[in-house]
């Protein structure tokens, strides 16, 4: 829990590191500091190049500076970092070694660049990183074990970059990463193997990108995913067995607005946590045997042309007992076009599947 703790404490914590013996004395110009240089915040102050600080500090603040890039050696003198802040900076390239020396560092933030280009051996010396902040750069491409010392790496932002694929070998070595952010890329595929080395991944966002078939293969490594968004790719079909590895787990699944048209019948084997299921903007008619509702307290299903046909009486039987009564219109048979799914007549005569078995021993 301490990678928690540290997220939801953030910087305050550092405050709390003892100072360091010896440091160089004074405050980079244009920079602000307080405690004894610990937290050094130049944000904003136009400067064109990274000032060197002491391994006095702690925290150094850059964001908002146009700094280009990041010379070699440019934190040499700063052993003591934890927290760096480098958004907004016009960054165009990490290059090998860009953070050689900070062995302490443990927040890295570098969004809202402009990088395209992370060069092999750029995160060397950062075996204590655990939150690596990359969203809204211009990245396509990552390098095999571009991530492999960061061994105690917990979340990796990467949402609003230009990723085309994933490939076997890319997260090498993070074998702690928790939670992966690669919304709004441009993945088509994520390669069978792609995932092995982070089978430990608890939340995966990979909405808003272009798959158009299910990475089967790459997914089936992992085995406690509570949180999955495929939302805006586009893929019709959702095939047997989708989500099985990590189905005890997964409690909220985010599959809409892909122009969805079927789940196979064993779509959601496995399933048996869900309880927050998105399937809205779609063009589904049914849903699969495989889906159990038992647990699910938050369902989104509108804009689907459902068929309201005995096939879907699962879905009416958990609307009837449920207060979550979701918004969800039939389109066919055409006695039923444009009636709420809840207030359908449709399902009166289906028969339930099991219930002369179940009577008597309701829970
Ligand atoms: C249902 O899930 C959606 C999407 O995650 C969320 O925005 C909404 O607040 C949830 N509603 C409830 C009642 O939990």
């Amino acid at each position: 829990m301490r990678c928690v703790s540290w997220l939801l404490l953030g910087t305050c914590l550092l405050v709390l590191g003892p100072a360091v013996q010896g440091a160089p004395s004074q405050c980079p110009t244009l920079c602000h500091c307080h405690g004894d240089l610990q937290h050094v915040i130049c944000d904003g102050v136009g400067l064109k190049k990274i000032p060197r600080v002491s391994e006095a500090t702690r925290l150094l603040n850059l964001q908002r500076n146009n700094l280009g890039g990041i010379p070699t050696g440019a934190f040499s003198d700063s052993k003591g970092l934890i927290s760096l802040h480098m958004q907004h900076c016009q960054l165009r390239e990490i290059g090998s070694q860009a953070f050689k020396g900070l062995k302490k560092l443990i927040y890295l933030y570098l969004s809202n660049n402009e990088i395209s280009s992370i060069k092999p051996g750029a995160f060397e010396d950062l075996a204590e990183l655990t939150y690596l902040y990359l969203d809204g750069n211009q990245i396509s491409d990552l390098a095999k074990g571009i991530f492999s010392p960061m061994i105690n790496l917990f979340i990796l932002q990467l949402n609003d970059n230009k990723l085309r694929e994933l490939r076997q070998g890319t997260f090498a070595g993070a074998k702690d990463l928790r939670w992966l952010h690669m919304s709004g890329n441009e993945l088509t595929t994520l390669q069978p193997g792609s995932l092995d080395d982070v089978e430990n991944l608890a939340i995966l966002h990979l909405d808003r990108n272009k798959m158009s078939v299910y990475p089967s293969a790459a997914m089936s490594k992992l085995r406690v995913v509570e949180e999955l968004t495929l939302g805006r790719n586009p893929m019709r079909n959702i095939p047997d067995n989708a989500f099985q590895s990590f189905g005890r787990y997964m409690e909220k699944l985010h599959l809409d607005g892909m122009g969805l048209e079927k789940f196979s019948d064993g779509a959601f084997t496995g399933v048996t946590a869900v309880k927050s299921l998105h399937l809205d903007n779609n063009k589904l008619k049914l849903l699969p045997k495989s889906l159990e509702f038992g647990t699910i307290t938050n369902l989104t299903i509108s804009n689907n042309p459902w068929s309201c046909t005995c096939q879907l009486a699962p879905l009416r039987r958990w609307m009837d007992s449920s207060r979550n009564r979701p918004d969800a219109v039939c389109a066919s048979p055409p006695s039923q076009k444009g009636k709420q799914v809840r207030e359908s007549p449709a399902f009166s005569g289906c028969r339930v599947k099991g219930k002369r078995a179940k009577k008597g021993t309701r829970h």
